[in-house]
């Protein structure tokens, strides 16, 4: 059975260590301030021999950039926007001036084709990210806009290497092309899944890792839809995060469950001898997919698990839970109504889904009316209530918050900023409101979050 958020205070003992950082060179990577982000169509092979046309890209020539920053230190990067329609960028998870959110309409006007828009920003709090678009969010993300951002430690952990992997499906069919992005009847389910599996863009690719050295797996689902289990095989391996913070203890690595925007860092000791290879597998009922393959080469640096220093806590605060006011919020289905007449931003034309039996109607809607307004600086207690027999991936922007109870099963307490909210399913988080502005609340199943299970909250 699955690893529960509960297993994971189990752990071994913690880590110590230390050594320096040197990326891997899989992928290219921003780093410097005053980058450039180039919002792209392009066309790229997926599939080998079956190029895909129209995909969507950071980049004008290939997959999303890695993006990486210091914690605690100002990051900039324009973005020109060529797409041919309107878009902003989303840094998932991190606690940034709203301004900087990349809402269209909420926190920003949209980025015009052929015009950019320079985002700054210091990031307070370390781990593994992704960005990506949040106007016509269903279409941008199924062409290939989901990009890996590392916020690195302040201080060093102490690993050899680190690999971002970007784990995402795609729908496409044989020849390459671009199947439709949803089904209407799976929209008002779970979902629509995708047909491909890639890592990074790619079919289970191979990465050349130095024998005996310790990496950092840090894993994103950046997919639209996929609720996965995934296992990390052959190698000596802990869990030391879920969704950028360290976990009290590392575990093993076994069934790790993500929803899409969720994340997941294993420490991976690479196997001592050339040639020997650690899986990343997609867990599933009959077949598990093989996403991706970790081989050693070289000679062995025999470094060890307990080398590493424990992951630094990110500087959340403590919801004081004794004084917190509750605030109830209720995922539902659409009380009906008609889709809007213009959509904007890419609306699908159908509403199935409400957060307090509002649906809400794209990303523009009039008035703009928050779900719920919280005080600045005030502890809360959200008690999130879901009435529909499917799991939804409840994302909140700007804030951090924690797992407290479930009616349903046991929680570990730990951070989030997407928290999967099973079937039927009542689950309270804390959180100190402590980040002014309109936060986008919604589910990151995209169809959901484009059908009515959507909105946002206001700290003021
Ligand atoms: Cu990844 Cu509005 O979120
Ligand atoms: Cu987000
Ligand atoms: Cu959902």
């Amino acid at each position: 059975s699955a690893v529960t958020r509960r297993d994971l205070l189990i752990g071994s003992a913690a880590l110590a260590g230390a050594s320096g950082l040197t990326a891997l060179a899989a992928h290219r990577v921003f780093a410097a301030v005053d980058d450039k982000l180039s919002i792209s169509r392009l066309t790229h092979e997926i599939v080998k021999g079956k190029p895909t046309v129209e995909m969507m890209s950071f980049a004008a020539d290939g997959p999303p950039p890695v993006i990486r920053m210091r914690q605690g230190e100002r990051f900039a990067i324009e973005v020109a926007n060529r797409l041919g329609e309107d878009t902003t960028v989303h840094w998932h998870g991190l606690r940034i001036d709203n301004a900087m959110d990349g809402v269209p309409y909420l926190t920003q006007a949209p980025i015009r084709d052929g015009t950019s828009f320079r985002y700054s920003f210091t990031p307070p709090d370390a781990g593994t990210f992704w960005y990506h678009p949040h106007c016509n969010t269903l279409e941008q993300m199924a062409r290939g806009m989901t990009g890996m951002l590392v916020v690195e430690d302040a201080e060093d952990p102490g690993f050899d290497s680190d690999l971002p992997l970007n784990i995402r499906d795609f729908r496409i069919g044989s020849e390459g092309q671009f199947l439709e992005f949803y089904k209407a009847r799976n929209t008002a389910r779970g979902g629509t899944l995708g047909t491909v599996n890639t890592v990074n863009w790619q079919i289970d690719p191979v990465y050349n890792v130095e024998a005996g050295t310790l990496v950092r797996l840090r894993m994103a689902v950046t997919d639209l839809t996929r609720i996965g289990q995934y296992s990390v095989k052959g190698g000596e391996a802990r869990l030391i995060a879920l969704d950028s913070h360290g976990l009290p203890a590392p575990v093993a690595p076994e069934r790790i469950e993500m929803a899409p925007g969720q994340r997941a860092d294993i420490a991976l000791r690479v196997p001592d001898h050339e040639g020997e290879e650690v899986e990343l597998i997609l867990e599933r009922p009959t077949t598990p997919v093989r996403l991706a393959r970790f081989r050693a080469t070289g000679a062995s640096a025999r470094r060890q698990l307990a080398e590493l220093k424990p992951l630094a806590p990110n500087p959340v605060a403590e919801p004081d839970l004794a004084n917190a006011e509750l605030q109830e919020y209720v995922f539902g289905w659409s009380p009906g109504g008609d889709a809007p007449a213009n959509p904007i931003c890419g609306s699908l034309g159908y509403l199935f889904w409400s957060i307090n039996r509002i649906a809400w109607q794209g990303d523009f809607p009039d008035p703009l009316a928050p779900l719920g307004v919280m005080k600045q600086g005030r502890s809360y207690i959200l008690r999130l209530r879901n009435e529909t027999p499917y799991d939804h991936p409840i994302h909140l922007h700007g804030l951090t918050f924690r797992l407290l109870r479930s009616n349903k099963r046991e929680i570990a307490p730990l951070w989030t900023d997407t928290a999967l909210l099973r079937a039927e399913e009542t689950m309270e988080v804390g959180l100190v409101a402590d980040n002014p502005g309109d936060w986008a609340f919604h589910c990151h199943v995209i169809e959901h979050q484009k059908t009515g299970l959507a909105g946002f909250l206001r700290v003021d």
